[in-house]
């Protein structure tokens, strides 16, 4: 098990470069299958989630030639309809070659997702979804085994906003024969991107980034070009870094129209923040105000944010209510933030903060994504030495964290 060996107390100050969004690319990768053409896609991150897609594409039949900075997928020889258990149960996001396998080839076996550390994340409105499009769909052996001749549009209202369930739904639709209309559908920057992506090949898409979605099938899709939109929770964390260390950092590469709910409470919270073209410059020139977060779709406080704001809290000046609606259980970092001293109860789904001056570093332990980030910015902040273990649920989504991390400053290593 890696680990990482951070001393607290220094502030973060200078550029860092935000990168590829991960929650963009995933989907956007799996949109190769929908053609037999070239997929080029630049600004992809280089991250484990990244590699593991690319391996479930590989293993298919796909292509992948990587190049600086991105990669070209051709799905021309697909070989092979399935997503083994032991690819998906390591990332969920695999379950996103369902809708493209089925619209291209009439056939998929997805392995079911298990649950993960913040909830148990069942896909039922994905296979809903494509049921209400004409696919067969059997659960045996732990598989979705889905077919149809041909999927066919259908009007489908989500009853739960679901990010992937809207984009495994646009893919599929995007071949179907007749209009798809997604009502409910998640607003996510990452589905615009995607829908972005389709249309350059050649898909008939509108209302992206609104909750009703139109998708008028095509015969086929062809190749494009495609840059992945930068990060948007990744630009947040860095900025939650800064503020909590009480420094002054920009980010270049990034983008400041789809962060105004972090961007508004990093200012409730006391930072300056300039915003130009596409860099964002945040200066904390003292002690946090703590600050009520509930987290909910988008445009909405995002709950990837939410373990990272939880670390600025615990420092800050006076008391937060956190209200995590979108996961039951993404509470994970609390026991962990408690061990550096970190005053926090817990109702439900409710966790109420208690600023302290200080946090003593300690030996942790990462349990998912945003949580090892949480504890990462904690670790920045309390005194001493504080080591994060299992990081490797940092990798899966940050690209470099530790190398962007110490061009800012922060004293930070890894432990093999
Ligand atoms: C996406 O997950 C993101 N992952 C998550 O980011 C993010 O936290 C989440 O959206 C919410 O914004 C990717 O995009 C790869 P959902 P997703 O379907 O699509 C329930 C990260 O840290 N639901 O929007 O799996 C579900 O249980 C990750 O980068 C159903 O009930 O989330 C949850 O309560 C973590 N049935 C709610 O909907 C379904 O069929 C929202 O889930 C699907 C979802």
């Amino acid at each position: 098990m890696q680990k990482l060996a951070i001393q607290g107390g220094v502030r973060l100050n200078g550029e860092v470069r935000i990168s590829g969004a991960k929650n963009a690319a995933l989907p956007i990768m799996c949109a190769s299958l929908l053609s037999a053409d070239d997929l080029h896609l630049s600004n992809l991150p280089d991250m484990h989630d990244v590699e593991t897609m690319a391996q479930l594409l590989r293993q298919m039949g796909v292509q992948v030639t990587a190049v600086v900075q991105g990669a070209t997928f051709n799905a021309a020889r697909v070989d092979k309809l399935e997503a083994p258990y032991d690819m998906v149960k390591t990332m969920r996001a695999a379950i996103l070659v369902l809708g493209p396998l089925l619209a291209r080839f009439g056939e998929a076996r997805v392995s079911l997702p298990g649950g993960c550390a913040i909830g148990s994340r069942p896909v039922d409105l994905h296979i809903r979804g494509l049921q209400a499009m004409g696919a067969e769909i059997h659960i045996e052996h732990g598989y979705i085994h889905a077919t149809a001749k041909r999927l066919r549009g259908a009007r489908i209202c989500f009853d739960v906003v679901s990010v992937t369930g809207t984009e495994n739904l646009m893919m599929a639709a995007t071949l179907a024969d007749g209009v798809t209309t997604l009502e409910n559908a998640a607003r996510e920057p990452e589905v615009v991107d995607l829908a972005n992506c389709l249309i350059a090949m050649g898909a008939n898409i509108s209302g992206a980034g609104s909750d009703t979605i139109s998708i008028r099938g095509v015969a086929s899709l062809h190749g494009a070009n495609h840059r992945v939109m930068p990060d948007r929770i990744e630009s947040g964390t860095f900025l939650v870094a800064a503020a909590a260390t009480g420094g002054c950092i920009t980010l270049s590469e990034t983008r400041a129209d789809i962060l105004d709910a972090v961007l508004d409470k990093l200012r409730e919270a006391g930072a300056r923040i300039v915003v130009a073209d596409n860099h964002i410059t945040l200066d904390m020139h003292r002690r946090p105000t703590a600050v009520n977060l509930r987290t909910a779709p988008y445009p909405a406080f995002p709950t990837d944010m939410q373990a990272q704001f939880m670390a600025l809290n615990t420092i800050a000046e006076g008391s937060a209510m956190v209200v995590e609606t979108i996961f039951e259980n993404r509470f994970m970092h609390v026991q962990e933030l408690r061990r550096l001293g970190a005053q926090i109860a817990i109702e439900g789904n409710t966790a109420i903060v208690k600023g302290c001056p200080l946090l003593e570093g300690a030996t942790i332990m990462a349990t998912d994504l945003r949580a090892s980030a949480c504890l990462v910015i904690a670790g920045l902040v309390a005194q001493g030495e504080t080591i994060v273990d299992r990081i490797y649920h940092l990798d899966r989504g940050y690209e470099h964290i530790e190398a962007k991390l110490s061009a800012l400053g922060a004293q930070i290593r890894r432990i093999k």
